[in-house]
């Protein structure tokens, strides 16, 4: 019997969003259906090559699609280049793809992998929700094969691209608008959590000496990544989207709540804020688990753990 979290993995990479498919694809508790590339650290078209290297990088083979190239309705906008490169993912050098991109979008690779799925499939989102509330608003049908949606995004305490909100949240507030309302539950990592699941450099010489062919590539990664991060004050480098993926096999690790999450899409000083009602003064039923904090330590030790599984494959 197949006892793996079927998932589609859907992401802007981005060196953080690679890292989580890096360890979602060591896992042995999920089995990955379908990869989906969107707009966000950069544009979809660089997204999509990024992900088709990743994917040749760990030995992924399965369907991969580009999303749209920007949000449903508002226009483009990607992270600037300081953060992840004007590749999207710069730092070394990676295989280039093996696998071509299928020849329909991304929303329409999701459908297809929902509709030939037995079981419900749990979508992990690491990007801007573009291509997951595209999927929802073209096929709501198909709602019910999804078991779970466990994003990157927001921050019930502040964010990151304002003070009120997450650049995932903030890049297409009406997507993640129609994800939160969509009565599919959401597990959402946002900034609480995510800001202390911080690499360090230390961490980073204990990734160098594994020595296999990923952990040669992840540590240049985290490099580039904690250089950007060390420079405007934090300790490390912070694992945003991994949280996304280690909340499905590792929940022992989090603190979790549930409440019920809304997104501001209008506000003049809050738009693309995720306000959560932590206290649950609106009597609403929760819609998401938000998660709220992190055993760090035991967080990168399972990440090290995962890695150190490429030496066994090559
Ligand atoms: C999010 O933005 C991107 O830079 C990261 O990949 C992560 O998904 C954090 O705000
Ligand atoms: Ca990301």
């Amino acid at each position: 019997m197949n006892n793996r979290i079927p998932i589609i993995l859907d992401a802007d990479p981005g060196h953080d969003d690679a890292i989580a498919w890096v360890v979602a694809n060591a896992s042995d508790r999920l089995e990955i259906l379908a990869c989906t590339a969107v707009n966000g650290n950069c544009n979809a078209y660089k997204a999509a090559y990024n992900a088709q290297r990743v994917m040749a990088l760990i030995g992924l083979d399965v369907p991969v699609a580009r999303g749209r190239n920007c949000p449903l309705y508002r226009p483009s906008l990607s992270a600037p280049a300081n953060i992840h490169g004007e590749s999207g993912l710069d730092g070394p050098a990676l295989p280039e793809p093996e696998r071509e991109l299928e020849k329909i979008s991304a929303a329409e690779l999701m459908a297809r992998t929902l509709r030939n799925s037995r079981e419900k499939v749990t979508i992990v989102a690491t990007g801007p929700l573009t291509n997951v509330g595209e999927l929802l608003l073209g096929y709501p049908e198909l709602k019910e094969k999804i078991a779970r949606i466990s994003i990157m995004g927001g921050g019930i305490k502040y964010g990151n691209w304002t003070p009120a909100a997450e650049f995932n949240i903030l890049i297409d507030p009406e997507a993640a608008d129609i994800v939160f309302n969509s009565g599919i539950h959401v597990i959402m990592s946002g900034l609480d959590v995510t800001e202390q699941a911080l690499v360090t450099p230390e961490d980073v010489e204990e990734i160098k000496q594994i020595g296999n062919p990923v952990s040669d590539i992840v540590w240049q990664w985290l490099e580039f990544f904690y250089r950007f991060h060390l420079s405007i004050g934090y300790k490390g480098a912070p694992m945003h989207d991994l949280c996304a993926v280690m909340a499905l096999i590792h929940p022992e690790v989090f603190e979790m709540k549930d409440m019920h999450v809304e997104i501001e899409t209008e506000g003049m000083y809050t738009d693309g804020k995720t306000i959560g009602d932590i206290y649950g003064i609106t009597g609403k039923p929760a819609n998401a688990t938000c998660i709220m904090g992190v055993d760090r330590k035991k967080f990168i030790d399972l990440m090290i753990d995962y890695i150190r599984y490429y030496s066994e494959v090559h």
